[in-house]
């Protein structure tokens, strides 16, 4: 059985039942899991080294096309070069640190604004004022710094270190070939919440979109409404939580049915007859280690970066839209369904702000994870495994 039929089989099975696949109980996350400052440099470390989109090709799509984004307290330079390639470099001058670049735009050079050294779309150090009072400098040692970067999936990804080796189809494993069918490759990106502040630790927030049981609550009129056909998406508390899950190593993927019982008899006829899986009919979201969220969304994908802040109780969580050109027939525009993905964050905030305080500074002890919520279950397994915390329990 291929593994797309599983999980067609799988998501017909939980909407017969009327029954999520269940976690074996419920989770324990203590406190401290929010707080502890040693833990927080350990989750550093793996944003550190991890491969992470850093913007979309479509973002910097023609040459000299250029983004200045903030990672990890660090200032980033995107560009394609004359030739196309796609860098990423520390958006650091060579001469005092200033930042040569900023904001976006098309420039063959980028002038830093302290003293004037410039530098290239491939990072060179091209030219400096009073260039004859410093001859003896080797322009080709005092390029931009650039961090190893790879475009795959129609994003650019980066290693936050320079020097070590990227391969993102080996991090994503099975994924890359998941992320391969949604065809990103020839998809346009629009960013809807540049890089927002939220007062709550990076995993609050990450916990909050690996599980569907708050839409109906928090996303009334956004995400809970289908944008086809205008109608709710969730309609009943039974229906909320209907969901698969699978790890793929660091990674993990939920999938929601969108389809009812009523569908299933027809289903189950395609599928005895050797007909092909429909993906429209099961919403599949990805949360990729550590901390990108991609998932399904009406013709298009939601994408989430989210990242620690200064301190374990602030993060900031970028988010977006990405999906083909033009829409189907009756479809809301590109920027219309960007502008929906923003306009949920912007309902999701104050709820995870709250959380994040409640998790900062309240004295329960633990987060409670219950066995509907496998998805967020996943995400703590799968980071504590990385980071090596061993402190989550189970009843
Ligand atoms: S710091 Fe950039 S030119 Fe001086
Ligand atoms: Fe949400």
């Amino acid at each position: 059985m291929s593994s797309n039929t599983a999980v067609l089989d799988r998501s017909i099975a939980i909407v017969e039942d009327q029954l999520p696949e269940l976690a074996g109980s419920a989770m324990h996350v203590p406190l401290d899991y929010y707080r502890d400052d040693a833990l927080a440099a350990r989750e550093a470390e793996l944003y550190m080294t991890q491969p992470r989109p850093v913007v979309a090709s479509s973002e910097i799509a023609e040459p000299h096309d250029f983004l200045v984004r903030m990672s990890m307290k660090r200032s980033l330079l995107a560009t394609r070069d004359a030739d196309g390639k796609a860098h990423v470099f520390l958006n650091y001058c060579r001469h005092r640190g200033a930042e040569p670049a900023s904001g976006c735009g098309n420039a063959r050079r980028h002038s830093c604004p302290y003293h004037g050294w410039s530098y290239d779309s491939k990072g060179d150090l091209v030219a400096m004022p009073l260039a004859d009072r410093n001859k003896e400098l080797d322009y080709a040692q005092l390029g931009l710094v650039e961090l190893p970067s790879e475009e795959r999936h129609g994003l650019v990804w980066a290693i936050l270190t320079p020097g070590l080796k990227i391969n993102v189809a080996a991090h994503l494993g099975e994924v890359d070939e998941q992320l391969t069918a949604q065809g990103m490759d020839s998809m346009r990106y629009i960013n809807s919440l540049p890089f927002e502040p939220i007062g709550a630790n990076w995993k609050c927030v990450a916990e909050g979109v690996v599980e569907s049981l708050h839409v109906p609550f928090v996303h009334r009129a956004t995400f809970n409404v289908d944008p086809g056909t205008q109608g709710d998406r969730f309609t009943g508390s039974t229906a909320i939580d209907l969901a698969i899950y699978d790890r793929f190593g660091p990674h993990l993927r939920y999938c929601l049915p969108v389809f009812g019982k009523d569908a299933v008899p027809e289903m189950r006829d395609r599928i005895s007859h050797g007909g092909a899986f429909d993906w429209q009919q099961v919403v599949q979201v990805w949360l990729i280690s550590p901390g990108v969220l991609i998932a399904n969304d009406s013709y298009g994908l939601d994408i989430g970066f989210m990242e620690p802040g200064e301190t374990t109780e602030t993060s900031f969580f970028r988010y977006g839209w990405m999906g083909p050109a033009s829409p189907p027939e009756g479809f809301p525009t590109l920027a219309e369904m960007a502008q929906r993905a923003g306009d949920a964050v912007r309902e999701d905030s104050p709820v995870w702000e709250g959380c994040g305080r409640g998790l900062a500074f309240g004295q329960h002890g633990f987060a409670l994870i219950g066995r509907n919520e496998k998805g967020v279950q996943l995400f703590h397994e799968t980071l504590c495994e990385q980071t090596g915390f061993d402190g989550l329990e189970y009843e």
